[in-house]
């Protein structure tokens, strides 16, 4: 095989409560890596498209590369390299894990070439490599989700190792995502958060973790509502995205069980039982953010089981 074709998809990462630990995985948009083998020993990123040139050509600046170069280091045999053609789907730094999207899609081409016996799971570190660059951090909570697909908790092992788990959901639920016209980019997401975190709020947070977790598991979406409550990130990230509270008004309103900050923003994400209470979040959310000054736009999905995929 000299050519492979992956795609990957937009996640929304935290969930709430599941700081750097929950992720979801949305069916779209997705970004797309066409991944050619070569016998240089070297990653090339040919070209992008779909960022109106704002990403780095260079293999090394760029996350794509930065994920095929880890497994060609991990799996590939001596001397074998790839050239990379990455499409971009996702918008950059809207909260929906568009680095993320791009490294996972770029390890998983590279890795139908070098090492196609390699499973998906065994992967997730070289994607997290990508995240690191584009980030300050190899955080899983976007790359394991739109790598595996499904909701997952990702439990801090040994060193820097993640072990990922599969969560239960309840069937019909969607996810609204709404995405204003501001950029956030995630490092400096991070950097308005404290070094230390009030006690009060990490019990809080762990406690609706827990609550979220069994209620999603059960169905119980009433439940998952009340715990879909953040007191670690959510307080000083609020801040950076307009008309925040209006837009987690409007989306309870319209009857969606609850919402957040998606990843590190500026997108508010929502869940609802169904796809029409979906869509009837997703207006109501767009006109908040409107009032607010802002235009927005929306996407509705179900959780996709699967995530990232070799295209024939
Ligand atoms: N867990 C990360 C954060 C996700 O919130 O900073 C970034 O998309």
């Amino acid at each position: 095989m000299r050519t492979a074709i992956a795609t990957a998809p937009a996640t929304v990462a935290n969930v709430g409560p599941g700081f750097d630990v929950l992720g979801l995985c949305l069916e779209e948009p997705r970004d797309r890596v066409r991944a050619e083998l070569t016998a240089d020993g070297r990653v090339e990123l040919v070209a992008v498209e779909g960022d109106e040139g704002r990403l780095s050509r260079v293999a090394a600046e760029n996350c794509a590369g930065v994920a095929a170069q880890a497994v060609l280091e991990r799996f590939g045999a001596a001397g074998s390299g790839v050239r990379l053609w990455l499409d971009k789907g996702l918008p950059l730094g809207s909260g929906l894990g568009s680095s993320a999207a791009s490294a996972v899609a770029a390890a998983l081409a590279t890795a139908r070439l070098v090492c196609p016996e390699v499973p998906k799971e065994a992967l997730l570190d070289a994607c997290r490599e990508g995240e690191r660059l584009a980030t300050g951090s190899p955080h899983p909570d976007n790359v394991a989700p739109s790598l595996l697909g499904g909701l997952v908790a990702c439990l801090p092992g040994a060193g820097e190792a993640v072990e990922v788990v599969r969560l239960a959901l309840p069937a019909g639920l969607h996810v609204v995502c709404v995405k204003p016209d501001v950029e956030v980019r995630t490092a400096d997401a991070r950097r308005v958060m404290p070094a230390a975190i009030p006690v009060a709020d990490v019990v809080r947070t762990l406690a609706a973790m827990a609550g979220l977790v069994t209620a999603l598991a059960s169905g119980d979406l009433e439940l998952a509502g009340r715990c879909l409550d953040d007191r670690v990130a959510t307080p000083y990230r609020r801040a950076l995205i307009p008309g925040y509270d209006a837009v987690m008004e409007a989306l309870l309103r319209a009857g969606a069980v609850g919402g957040g900050i998606s990843g590190s923003g500026p997108t508010v994400f929502a869940l609802a039982g169904d796809r029409e209470c979906a869509r009837r979040a997703a207006d109501a959310m767009v006109e908040a953010f409107a009032t607010a000054g802002h235009a927005a736009m929306a996407l509705v999905s179900a959780v996709d089981p699967s995530g990232a995929r070799l295209e024939p």
